[in-house]
């Protein structure tokens, strides 16, 4: 019988996932499911030939230093690999890959969601039911900001971004405008309804609501900070469901105590799983768990992209979804 790869996988993943991973590597499952130190990072690299991690596990320069390094891939469960040093775990001879496609239309859908949640003042509202404060309908209570009908403004225009650039032009008839240093072919864009600008300004000037859609990479680090912000229109929304480094929290949070914006749906965070404090206390802002995947058909699928392309690489063929 031949050897079957080792494969630590640093977290819980759906059944259906783990049964898949058992079948064709010799798996070992972090079944405490409370996220790995460097030291059991490192010591996954030293002793398993391939790593599956997700967005809680840094994989930084000091966990890739591990010697000797036995493993060959990480598999990211995941889009977003910001969590890992690419750079390094190229150097090291490392293939590193992500899990594109299958998380897009649900991210949108937390994209749609959280804008719809702030502008209605969804959350907001059901905090007031549930506290027993509703004393009856009334025609100035609770109102909110329109959504249809608006200007949407995408930063970044991606697989995600066009997924949101779809539900809200053909869904809720939003004008769609966005920034992307790589845009999309015009007629690409025209088929969403959505029109380039040429600098993101641009793009939070004329906004109703802004949503990011760029990955977490050192130049988009604070990419929204103060004087952006400052950019945005009093009475705009600001959505990430991004990567908590696009945005400088403490700038925000000066931004909504000032009235420099109106409110923001954040599912992403600088330091998550903490949150500045001030953020918690405040009715205008909406604040998700990084839920963009969380629906079980597509954490799923995510789990089983990234069993995919370890059993393509461990096969010695190429992977599906290389970013190194
Ligand atoms: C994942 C995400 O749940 O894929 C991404 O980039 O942000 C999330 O949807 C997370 O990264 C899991 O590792």
């Amino acid at each position: 019988m031949t050897t079957r790869p080792r494969v630590v996988i640093t977290r819980k993943i759906p059944a259906a996932c783990e049964e898949e991973a058992g079948r064709l590597f010799d798996a070992v499952i972090n079944r405490d499911d409370t996220p790995l130190s460097t030291a059991e990072l490192q010591d996954a690299l030293r002793q398993a030939d391939g790593l599956l991690p997700t967005v809680t596990d840094k994989v930084t320069a000091e966990v890739l230093s591990a010697e000797p390094l036995r493993a060959r891939i990480i598999a990211n469960f995941g889009v977003g690999f910001n969590n890992i040093d690419v750079n390094t775990a190229g150097a090291r001879g490392l293939t590193v890959t992500n899990t594109p496609d299958v998380l897009t239309d649900d991210t949108a859908d937390i994209a749609v969601t959280l804008l719809l949640t702030v502008a209605r003042r969804a959350v907001e509202g059901d905090r007031h039911v549930r506290n027993r404060q509703w004393t009856g309908w009334r025609p100035t209570h609770m109102l909110g900001a329109k959504v249809s009908g608006k200007t949407l403004g995408l930063i970044g225009f991606g697989r995600i971004a066009r997924a949101v650039a779809r539900r809200a032009h053909h869904g809720f008839g939003m004008r769609v405008i966005f920034h992307d240093p790589f845009p999309p072919r015009p007629e690409d864009a025209r088929a969403l309804g959505a029109e380039p600008r040429d600098n993101i300004e641009a793009v939070l000037r004329e906004a109703d609501f802004v949503s990011l859609h760029c990955p977490a990479t050192p130049e988009t680090r604070h990419l929204i900070d103060s004087a952006r912000l400052g950019q945005m229109q009093r009475h705009a929304f600001l959505i990430n469901t991004a990567r908590g480094d696009v945005v400088d929290e403490a700038a925000l949070v000066a931004a909504l105590k000032a009235g420099t914006i109106a409110g923001a749906g954040l599912d992403v965070f600088e330091k998550e799983p903490a949150v500045t404090p001030d953020l918690l206390a405040m009715e205008n802002v909406v604040l998700l768990p990084h839920l963009g995947s969380a629906t079980m058909e597509t954490r799923v699928a995510m789990g089983m992209r990234a069993i995919e392309n370890l059993k393509l690489f461990f096969a010695g063929q190429p992977v599906r979804d290389r970013v190194v």
